[in-house]
């Protein structure tokens, strides 16, 4: 086991419940395995600035697993992918006798967390993101807590939509995957769902909104990602010309992430933040914590980014010939499960509507 005599832990890109569950676990598995832990403040600004806070006692991070938000704070931070940010980073670390550091965040922070340790400082990922958008994993911190806000948004809107026998178009977060919208769609009964990564059949929906007004249904909701740009709103004005039924925009927007985390959420973060540790303490590096199957795992940074890639058609034509027979096959059966996953939950929405 290497030997580990401090930490740091730090929260980057955008915040999201379950973050502080997650800080809480990395700072008392760390102190009780004998380690200091600095808690990193504002992301990897923290780190280019050096900002951060000596944790000494596990109370120091007391009440904070029921809170949303980020105790830590957050930062998309530029400067840090730059030389120069880099640089004065990896100073801090060296400065402060870091030896080890846990990312929690998305895309954006494990490239930051490979690049720290590229540079000689192990680093470990750990996913939080509300829009579950590592295909790595099957799930990433903040997921559970951002649908159950949008359900009790709907939930509301409801209302107001049968009392006026209206539709209501709900447009959820999620910039590079539908998983918010998929989920709440279903959960929230609505009508119709729109992502980025299935056809919508747009006369086929207004057909449908027409033939169940007739038979009497009063309220409709339809669900698009934001990962449609702009479409929610367009798609609000086509409903009202082509049905004849009042049609209201309506967005969740940064709301999604600030609900108190909820106990999925509090749950999947703590072990992975035990975890992370652990996977520092043995010695792995540039790796971002996974939860598949209900099992923890660790998956090398690059292949994450890799399998993200394919699975949005990023991926060059260069990284493709480069792929071994052994990554292909794993990225490839990766990409298809995810895609039959959130396939499973887009017909489901259309099956039951
Ligand atoms: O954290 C993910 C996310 O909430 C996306 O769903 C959304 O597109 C984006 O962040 C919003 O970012 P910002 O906080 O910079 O407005």
């Amino acid at each position: 086991m290497a030997k580990f005599r401090r930490i740091g832990v730090l929260t980057s890109g955008g915040d999201a419940p379950g973050m502080n569950a997650a800080v809480r676990a990395v700072v008392r598995t760390g102190l009780a395995h004998g380690i200091e832990v600095y808690a990193i403040m504002e992301g990897y600004k923290g780190l280019v600035e050096n900002n951060m806070r000596l944790i000494k006692n596990p109370s120091e991070v007391s009440n904070i697993i029921g809170q949303s938000g980020t105790a830590i704070y957050t930062e998309r931070c530029p400067e840090f992918a730059t030389e120069e940010g880099m640089a004065a980073a990896i100073k801090t670390c060296r400065e402060n006798q870091i030896d080890g550091i846990i990312a929690i965040g998305g895309d954006g922070t494990f490239r930051g967390a490979t690049d720290i340790a590229s540079r000689g400082i192990p680093t470990i990922g750990v996913p939080g993101t509300i829009d579950n958008d590592i295909a790595a994993t099957d799930y990433t911190i903040g997921l559970d807590t951002a649908c159950n806000t949008v359900v009790t948004f709907v939930d509301s809107l409801r209302a107001t939509c049968e009392s006026h026998a209206r539709c209501n178009v709900v447009e959820v977060m999620g910039r590079h995957a539908g998983h918010i919208a998929l989920r709440t769609a279903v959960a929230t009964g609505a009508v119709a769902v729109a992502v980025a990564e299935f056809d919508f059949d747009e006369d086929e929906v207004i057909k449908n909104i027409i033939e169940k007004r007739k038979a009497g249904k009063r309220g409709f909701v339809v669900i698009v990602s934001e990962g449609i740009p702009g479409y929610a709103e367009k798609l609000t004005k086509i409903i009202e010309q082509k049905t004849g039924i009042v049609t209201r925009f309506c967005c969740p927007a940064h709301v999604q992430r600030g609900g108190i985390p909820t106990l999925e959420d509090r749950l999947t973060a703590s072990e992975m933040g035990e975890y992370a540790v652990k996977q520092l303490l043995d010695g792995k590096s540039d790796v971002v914590i996974c939860k598949n199957g209900g099992k923890l795992c660790t998956v090398d940074i690059s292949r994450a980014l890799k399998v993200d890639r394919m699975l949005k058609g990023k991926l060059t034509a260069e990284e493709e010939a480069a792929l071994t027979p052994e990554e292909r096959e794993y990225m490839t059966a990766r990409c298809a499960e995810v895609r039959a996953n959130m396939k499973a939950l887009y017909d489901l929405v259309y099956e039951i509507r």
